[in-house]
């Protein structure tokens, strides 16, 4: 297999509506890591399309008064239109109803009846038309589907099932072995404890009480159940079972990238056909968080939602990726809020990097006559600057492998911001006004122009407009901005000439632009920016200094025996084990708190909770309105660290 090779997919979306900005953080995010590999020189496959049969969509399209297929095509064109105006660059779009999937999908299911791993029977149970999801009574929460908290429809039908609790002993022994299989371990361990250690059940995955989907080749009553459809699309894109061209080349994937709520599909079913298949398993399945918006899930029917078109239009694309790609952390559950949105843009982009810019050019304008000149000599302050770029690639890398974009911008930042303070630190426009310092004024702006160059080239699979403005105002061609250029200090060729161009973003005024998008998505989001508070009595350091607070990695976690709204955790400080009990039950699954990094107050009394030891709290945020909790988070920082 060709090491430098990415397949990564993005799950195919239902074109049931217009698509909002939780759906384009998951494109986005997939934008980003395959340029950046196509960037580092891999050979990248990105794939993704649009899962268009079931049931949820035969319903929509007849409430259109559309034909499907009609109702359809129109929809699937507004999402190419969306792409192509984020600059999105896939390979690949499938769409499931085409006769190319349609077809392969086809001979998958003959060929899993055939070996015996689909056979008829009856279902009866429950289904979720929004999430196109079977659930049995017990999976139910209080009578509705567990994920999105609709009602379910109970159905009894002549079913076609797939062996899926053949595979369950299998697919425990592969999480064992393949610990990066399903990321974060949040999501792994509650698909481990929920799902495949509770005992699998075969799935039905095949309907007779409507007809659009593909038709099961041998019974052409029923269609195939839309999930089985929809994830063949990985493996059907690249022609199997027809052609082994590529799947040769990119299979299995390096990643699909899914939202959490619909990591169970991709790490149990999925899994589970490609055993049935017998081909390799992905390397990875990524479930990123959700966004939020006024701390619920963005969905047109709660009226909560943020359409990136007319962000784009105001803003522009890079606003609006820069702002998803910087603001949330990838894997984690985020809000979106006007006023975040509209900060980044004026503290991140305006202030930070294109008042680097401005100013840079300009005195390489006003002092040189635009000509970069060499550094000759070196002051007190470069070194700084020197080390940033120096370990800059190895860092960026690192953060761009674990999908961490947030950090892998920071590390940008880092760069960015210390330049800014290199000018005030250097004063260039004093030593401008001494021939005597003139070799140093020079260095100062080689060393600027460098850091604006290094900027430009980690940006270009980020945020491509920007990066090619900043190229363009450097004098640095597109094709020179390579990641082997920016391995060390000293690329920028002296004696280029730059030319000052337009600002890269314009400042905001937040008054006005607040005003704006509350009339575009509403302002029920800004409520947590307005908390009203009172500052309790004043303390000394010395309080303070009392409590000792550190980093615990939550190891285990369970229902208390006793009490319904308490947790019990066993978290690892450093070189010692906790049991802790907190009162989280109701905003947190002991599933999902399990691999958290949470901050623990560790010198608190021992008391006994309910009859059970509880050795020390664990730091909670509480929203004023709803007094919901949320453990607050240490993630990246190792076990036993303290907090101060
Ligand atoms: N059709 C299925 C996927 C089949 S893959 C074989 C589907 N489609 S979807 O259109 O509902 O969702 C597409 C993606 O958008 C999912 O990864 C989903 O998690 C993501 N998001 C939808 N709303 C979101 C947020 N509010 N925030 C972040 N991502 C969200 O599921």
């Amino acid at each position: 297999m060709n090491e430098k090779r990415f397949y990564i997919t993005t799950p195919i979306y239902y074109p049931s509506g217009k698509l909002h900005i939780g759906h384009t953080y998951t494109t986005v995010a997939a934008d980003a890591i395959s340029r950046y590999k196509r960037f580092a020189g891999y050979d990248v496959r990105f794939l993704t399309g649009t899962d268009e049969h079931g049931e949820k969509i035969q319903k929509k399209a007849k409430e259109m008064g559309l034909e499907p297929i009609k109702y359809l095509d129109e929809m699937i064109e507004d999402i190419k239109k969306l792409w192509s105006t984020m600059e999105i660059s896939y390979d690949d779009f499938i769409r499931t109803t085409e006769k190319r999937h349609e077809e392969r999908v086809q001979k998958i299911f003959q060929k899993l009846y055939d070996q015996g791993d689909i056979y008829l029977g009856e279902y009866e149970g429950h289904y979720c038309v929004e999430c196109e999801a079977f659930w049995t009574d017990s999976q139910l929460a209080e009578g509705k589907c567990p994920d999105c908290h609709r009602d379910v429809e109970d159905k009894k039908e002549q079913s076609y099932f797939f062996r899926l609790s053949k595979y369950q002993d299998r697919l425990i022994q592969y999480y064992e072995e393949h610990p990066d299989f399903c990321f974060p371990e949040s999501r792994k361990n509650e698909m481990l404890n929920n799902f495949l250690k509770k005992g699998l059940e075969d799935l039905s995955v095949s309907r007779t009480s409507f007809d659009w989907g593909v038709k099961v080749p041998f019974d052409e009553k029923h269609v195939i159940y839309v999930w089985i459809d929809a994830l063949c699309n990985y493996i059907t894109a690249l022609g199997y079972p027809d052609e082994t061209l590529e799947m040769e080349k990119y299979w299995p994937a390096n990643m699909h990238i899914v939202g959490k709520e619909i990591v169970r599909f991709h790490t149990i079913i999925w899994p589970a056909l490609l055993m049935a298949l017998d081909l390799p398993l992905p390397d990875k399945v990524y479930g990123h968080g959700w966004i939020l918006f006024s701390s619920d899930k963005m969905s047109k029917s709660k009226g909560n939602v943020v359409y990136p078109e007319p962000l784009i239009e105001r803003y522009g694309i890079d606003a609006l990726k820069y702002f998803l790609l910087r603001e949330f952390v990838f894997g984690q559950d985020g809000n979106y809020t006007n006023r975040g949105f509209l900060t980044r843009i004026n503290s991140d982009l305006v202030n930070d990097l294109g008042n680097l810019l401005s100013r840079t050019v300009s005195m390489v304008e006003k002092y040189n006559d635009g000509i970069v000149p060499a550094a000759k000599v070196s002051t007190d302050f470069d070194k700084d600057l020197q080390d940033l770029i120096n370990n800059l690639s190895v860092r960026f890398d690192d953060a761009m492998n674990r999908m961490q974009f947030n950090e892998a911008f920071e590390e940008l930042w880092k760069l960015i911001r210390r330049a800014n303070k290199y000018i005030d630190e250097t004063m260039p426009w004093k030593l401008a006004k001494e021939e005597a310092s003139k070799e140093q004024l020079n260095t100062v702006l080689y060393h600027l122009m460098e850091v604006l160059r290094v900027v430009a080239v980690f940006l270009k699979p980020m945020l491509s407009v920007t990066a090619h403005k900043i190229l363009e105002q450097i004098n640095i061609p597109t094709e020179d901005a390579t990641l082997d250029s920016v391995a060390a200090f000293g690329g920028y060729p002296a004696g280029n000439k730059v030319k000052r161009g337009e600002n890269l973003f314009e400042r905001l005024d937040i008054d006005v632009e607040m005003e704006e998008l509350e009339k575009m998505f509403g302002a029920k989001n800004e409520k947590a920016e307005e908390i009203e508070w009172k500052q309790k009595e004043e303390i000394g350091i010395d309080d303070f200094a009392n409590m000792d607070l550190r980093v615990g990695r939550v190891l285990s976690c369970e229902k208390h025996p006793k009490a319904d709204k308490l947790l019990v955790s066993q978290i690892k400080i450093g070189n010692q084990t906790r049991q802790i009990v907190s009162g989280i039950a109701n905003f947190y699954k002991p599933e999902e708190m399990i691999g958290k990094n949470v901050v623990v107050v560790v010198n608190l009394k021992p008391v006994k909770l309910r009859g059970v030891l509880s050795e020390g709290m664990v730091l909670c945020a509480s929203t004023p309105d709803d007094g919901k909790l949320v453990a607050v988070s240490a993630d990246g920082v190792p076990d036993g660290c303290e907090v101060r």
